[in-house]
């Protein structure tokens, strides 16, 4: 049996999550940007991911879920955003890190409500087998997104 979904979703957002605390309790630029690296691409990763798989559930099986998709998706694009002038700078410029804090800032309080929110209303309209597919697609589509942050307009 696949991973269910949920836990998938929870994993990448720990692992974002577990990424940035290494990144702030690290002082040697070197790794530094391998771990800010890690946050742009796993981020990147995961916001596809997620819209790809997860917000078209949450058009197609919530009631009021195309409200929930585009406010989502607009999140999204501003954590995209930040990740494409991340991407674009260097760890040592001197405002890196305040831009790496507010795109987590906002990182995290997204997840905060899908977490606790969002994907706990999707869970009550689906059964095991939409949520064991749902994982599946999600483990499929997963490799074969942009890797790397880029503007859509
Ligand atoms: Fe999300
Ligand atoms: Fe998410």
């Amino acid at each position: 049996m696949a991973t269910d979904v949920f836990t998938q979703i929870l994993k990448d957002h720990n692992c974002i999550k577990g990424l940035y605390r290494l990144f702030q309790g690290e002082t040697d630029p070197k790794n530094r940007e391998k771990f800010a690296d890690g946050i742009i691409r796993e981020a990147t990763i995961h916001t596809y991911t997620e819209e790809i798989v997860v917000y078209r559930a949450y058009e197609k099986y919530m009631p009021d879920g195309k409200k929930y998709a585009q406010d989502s998706l607009k999140d999204h694009e501003f954590i995209r955003k930040m990740l494409v002038k991340l991407d674009a700078s260097r760890v040592t410029d001197p405002e890196y890190a305040e831009m790496m804090d507010l795109t987590m800032k906002e990182f995290e309080k997204h997840v905060k409500e899908e977490e606790e929110e969002i994907l706990p209303r999707l869970k009550r309209y689906l059964n095991d087998q939409l949520v064991d597919e749902l994982g599946k697609e999600y483990a499929r589509i997963k490799p074969t997104v942009p890797q790397k942050p880029k503007m859509h307009d």
